[in-house]
């Protein structure tokens, strides 16, 4: 980790994560950038498409790849990521969907989904810029505590305290897929500038997964070992 940066409030968080993929953006108009869903982005999303609209960021040729689809949604279920993406940054922006990736969620062989998506983010010259937020069980993506780092991306069962805190966003714990893809913990690790962003009830996780011992038991704590992690973290929630 090379740089850790506490802000009072979510709009300061997204902010100064907006600044740093502003200025990735207007060096490499085609960036890669490796996105995430969740709260924590919500503020960058916004300040990304106001960016956008009022100073003319322009995400004409930029790429992006998605973290991680739950199984069995499609991309127009509300709770797909791929909806949470159009609606919080591609439907304000001047991206071209077509540039635009979300592992699929509906796919009927998983396997061959999962390696066309490896494929494709090798095709695209691999990641430029990785966002990244933080489960409350030192997840990354749907990189759930295991006994090893994966090293591809693959179709993964939920941890309990993961399907817990995303059911707030669903009518009821029953209806949150049990199942996720997610893009494994190699690619985020050879993603080449990485910005994890994290509120305070994420405080004593993000402290064991930055500071404890790097575990896969902590996925997140693989990150300790990347050279350029910037860590925003909000104490407003
Ligand atoms: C989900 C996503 C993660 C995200 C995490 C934290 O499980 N798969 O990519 O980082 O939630 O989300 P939040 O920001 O809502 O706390």
């Amino acid at each position: 980790m090379n740089e850790f940066v506490t802000v009072k409030t979510i709009d300061e968080m997204g902010m100064i994560a907006a600044a740093i993929f502003e200025s990735e953006i207007r060096k490499k108009p085609d960036i890669v950038l490796g996105l995430a869903t969740g709260s924590s982005p919500i503020s960058l999303y916004k300040e990304l498409a106001k960016l956008h609209q009022e100073d003319e960021l322009d995400f004409s040729k930029v790429r992006t790849v998605n973290l991680d689809e739950y199984v069995g949604l499609n991309g127009e279920h509300p709770q797909s990521y791929r909806r949470f993406m159009n609606e919080n940054l591609f439907d304000h922006i001047n991206i071209d969907k077509k540039n635009t990736h979300v592992p699929n969620g509906m796919a009927n062989d998983l396997a061959q989904e999962c390696k066309r998506y490896d494929d494709l983010i090798e095709e695209l010259g691999g990641i430029d810029v990785q966002l990244l937020g933080i489960g409350p069980n030192g997840h990354i993506g749907f990189n759930e505590p295991s006994d090893e780092f994966s090293n591809c991306t693959q179709a993964v069962p939920l941890a309990k305290a993961t399907i817990d805190a995303n059911a707030r966003f669903f009518e009821d714990e029953s209806e949150v897929p049990r199942e996720a893809i997610t893009l494994d913990i190699k690619h985020i690790m050879h993603a080449r500038k990485i910005v994890l962003i994290a509120t305070a009830n994420k405080e004593e996780i993000l402290k064991k997964a930055l500071f404890g011992n790097i575990t896969p038991r902590v996925p997140a704590s693989a990150l300790q070992l990347h050279r350029e992690v910037t860590v925003i973290f909000s104490e407003g929630e």
